[in-house]
C-alpha cells in the first residue's frame, strides 16, 4: 500500500498527558508497521535547542512577549527544515509535540500579542507547511496542574511559574483554535483514563489516515 506519511500534532496545555500519549502513539505506528518519527519542538536540533534554552531559562524573567515570539518561531523554522521536512520526504509519519497552534495560543492569546499577528510570524517560519491532523488533550487547568506537581521527574520551567488565569486562558485559546479549524484540529477529552484517551486517540487518527489513503 502507498501510504501518504502523515504530519500529526500533539497539542494541550500543562499536565494534559502529552508525553504518554506521544508514547502510545509511538506504540500504535510500530504495531501496524507504519514508518514514524516522533520529535518536539526544538527536537534535538542544536540550533534550536540553543533557542529554546534562551526562552526557557528561568532568569529571563524581562523578555518581551514578542521576542520570545519570534524565538519560538525561529526555532520552529529550524526544526522543521532540517528535521520534520526530511523525514517526510523519506516517507516517515511525523509525530509533533508541539507546533505552530502552541504559539497561536501561548504567545497570541494568552500573552495577548494577537491571534494573527503571531500568525503572521509563523507563516514566515513554515511556508504553508501545517499538519494533517492536530490532537489536542484538552484538561481543565486545575487537573493538569495538579497532575504536573505530583510527576517529581519533570522539568520545571518559566512557563510553569504562570498564574493560574494564564493557564486558562491557554485552554480557551486552544478551543478557540479547534471551534476554528474543526476539520484540522480534533479534540481529545484528556480527564478520562489513561486507556480511553489513548483509545480516543487512535479512534480519531484512524479516521484522519483512512481519509488519506
Ligand atoms: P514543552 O517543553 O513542550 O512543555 P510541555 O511539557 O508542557 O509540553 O514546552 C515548554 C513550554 O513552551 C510550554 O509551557 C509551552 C511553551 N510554548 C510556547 O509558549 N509557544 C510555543 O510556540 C511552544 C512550542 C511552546
Amino acid at each position: 500500500m502507498n501510504r501518504k506519511p502523515l504530519f500529526i500534532t500533539i497539542e494541550g496545555g500543562e499536565g494534559t498527558g502529552k508525553t504518554t500519549m506521544i508514547g502510545r502513539l509511538a506504540a500504535y505506528m510500530q504495531n501496524n508497521s507504519i514508518p514514524y518519527l516522533i520529535t518536539r519542538e526544538p527536537g534535538g536540533i542544536d540550533i534550536a535547542e540553543k533557542i529554546r534554552s534562551i526562552i526557557l531559562n528561568p532568569e529571563h524573567t524581562s523578555m518581551d512577549a514578542r521576542t520570545e515570539a519570534l524565538l519560538y518561531a525561529a526555532a520552529r523554522r529550524q526544526h522543521l527544515v532540517e528535521k520534520v521536512e526530511p523525514a517526510l520526504a523519506e516517507g516517515l509519519t511525523v509525530i509533533c509535540d508541539r507546533f505552530v497552534d502552541s504559539s497561536l495560543v501561548y504567545q497570541g492569546i494568552a500573552r495577548g500579542i494577537g491571534i494573527d499577528e503571531v500568525w503572521a510570524i509563523n507563516q514566515f517560519a513554515i511556508e504553508n507547511r501545517m499538519p494533517d491532523i492536530t490532537l489536542l488533550l484538552d484538561i481543565d487547568p486545575e487537573t493538569g496542574l495538579s497532575r504536573i506537581m505530583s510527576n517529581p521527574d519533570r522539568e520545571y520551567n518559566r512557563l510553569d511559574m504562570e498564574s493560574l488565569a494564564f493557564h486558562h486562558m491557554v485552554r480557551d485559546g486552544y478551543r478557540l483554535l479547534a471551534g476554528r479549524y474543526p476539520d484540522r484540529i480534533k479534540v481529545i477529552d484528556a480527564s478520562k483514563s489513561l486507556s480511553q484517551v489513548e483509545q480516543e486517540m487512535i479512534r480519531v487518527l484512524e479516521s484522519a489516515i483512512l481519509k488519506d489513503f
